[in-house]
């Protein structure tokens, strides 16, 4: 019940400040002429949420000065701080999971939290590489990962709506130099993987072309793009299977360079509910390696069908969400989401979920 009318007030309070400030927006020129400052005290009470940023994911720091949240990413209201200074202030104070289990950062738990503070723990692998998370049982008040349950959810990628107006057909996006049938990416080549498993009945059947560190064939990342663009098919093959857990292989070598996926990971429905069901082929689709061999051979020469994987572009740009600071600004749009008491007495069990 509290919690109930506690959200309606926000909500309430959010409309109406939105009214405001519409109005405020469209009353600006003569506004201007009269006094500034009422109309800016008002604006300016909007509360700001902050979030501390205990240490950097693999201590790489990135600027946070002037207001990043807003100038950069468009989200208001949003406070990112890196200095531990802040901690008394701060409404979120984030954990990187990685910093913590291979011993270089501690939780500050000798520090008296504020009593509205929430800790995050963050982590963008799959739980065959978090570690034991029994140490931080009862620390933690919010998730963030690219699991889609995670209080904070931060993708790897994400399709997002765009209207680029009549007269593009389909072929105007699908790069024009295709000549490799099936190309992959590895730098972790590890034989009890299953998608090695996968790999090595496939290149019996078509010619797979690899590259990556594991075959000495690094790529940069212009020469990335240009490779794989010429592939019509990218093995966008997950290191573990697990729930969600869809990487920046098929947003970005798959989606974004622009090869159609060929998916091992988790099971279909969950790559549907992030991407339309006919943009993508998964290896569980067919019964045998044999037949998705013979599957992605027929479809490179037809080119009508082959084209019709590239249907969502007419609809969607994909795109990376690659930069910490853009992952940390999202939490600030969540926080009326938030119960006002929750903690995490098993990380372990709710990875598992
Ligand atoms: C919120 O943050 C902005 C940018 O730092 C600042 O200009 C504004 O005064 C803050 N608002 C409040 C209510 O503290
Ligand atoms: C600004 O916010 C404070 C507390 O957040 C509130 O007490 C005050 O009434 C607000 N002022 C205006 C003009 O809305
Ligand atoms: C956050 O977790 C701590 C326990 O570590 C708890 O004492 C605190 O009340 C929680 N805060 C919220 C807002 O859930």
């Amino acid at each position: 019940m509290d919690f109930c009318c506690h959200r309606w007030t926000l909500l309430a309070a959010s409309l109406a400040c939105l009214t405001l400030f519409g109005s405020l927006l469209t009353m600006w020129p003569s506004l201007r002429k009269m006094s500034q400052r009422p109309a800016l005290q008002v604006i300016n009470n909007i509360t700001n949420t902050t979030v501390l940023v205990w240490y950097w994911p693999f201590a790489s720091s990135s600027s946070v000065g002037g207001n990043v949240c807003s100038e950069m990413f468009g989200i208001p209201n949003c406070i990112l701080v890196d200095d531990r200074s802040s901690f008394s202030q701060a409404d979120f104070v984030v954990f990187h999971n990685r910093g913590l289990i291979n011993g270089q950062q501690r939780l500050p738990v000798h520090l008296t939290r504020p009593q509205k503070q929430r800790w995050v723990w963050t982590s963008l692998e799959s739980p065959a590489h978090n570690g034991n998370l029994k140490p931080f049982a009862g620390h933690f008040n919010c998730t963030m990962s690219y699991r889609l349950n995670a209080d904070i959810t931060i993708p790897y990628g994400m399709l997002v709506p765009q209207d680029f107006g009549t007269g593009l057909t389909v072929e105007d996006f699908i790069p024009k130099d295709k000549s490799s049938l099936a190309c992959w990416v590895v730098s972790n080549y590890d034989p009890h993987h299953k998608r090695t498993e996968v790999y090595n009945k496939l290149k019996t059947i078509i010619p797979v072309d690899v590259y990556g560190g594991a075959v000495n064939k690094r790529l940069n990342d212009k020469t990335l793009r240009s490779t794989i663009s010429r592939c019509y098919f990218y093995l966008s093959f997950e290191n573990s299977i697990s729930t969600d857990y869809i990487t920046e292989k098929f947003w970005y070598n798959a989606f974004m360079i622009g090869a159609v996926p060929v998916v091992l990971g988790p099971p279909r429905e969950q790559y549907e509910a992030v991407a339309p069901k006919d943009s993508f082929i998964h290896v569980d689709d067919f019964r045998s390696i044999e037949e998705l061999g013979e599957f992605l051979r027929k479809l490179a020469k037809d080119k009508q069908r082959y084209a019709s994987y590239f249907n969502w572009r007419l609809k969607y740009t994909a795109k990376r969400l690659a930069d910490w600071r853009e992952r940390f600004c999202r939490i600030c749009p969540k926080v009326s989401s938030f119960q006002t008491q929750k903690v995490y007495d098993d990380l372990d069990a709710w990875e598992r979920k």
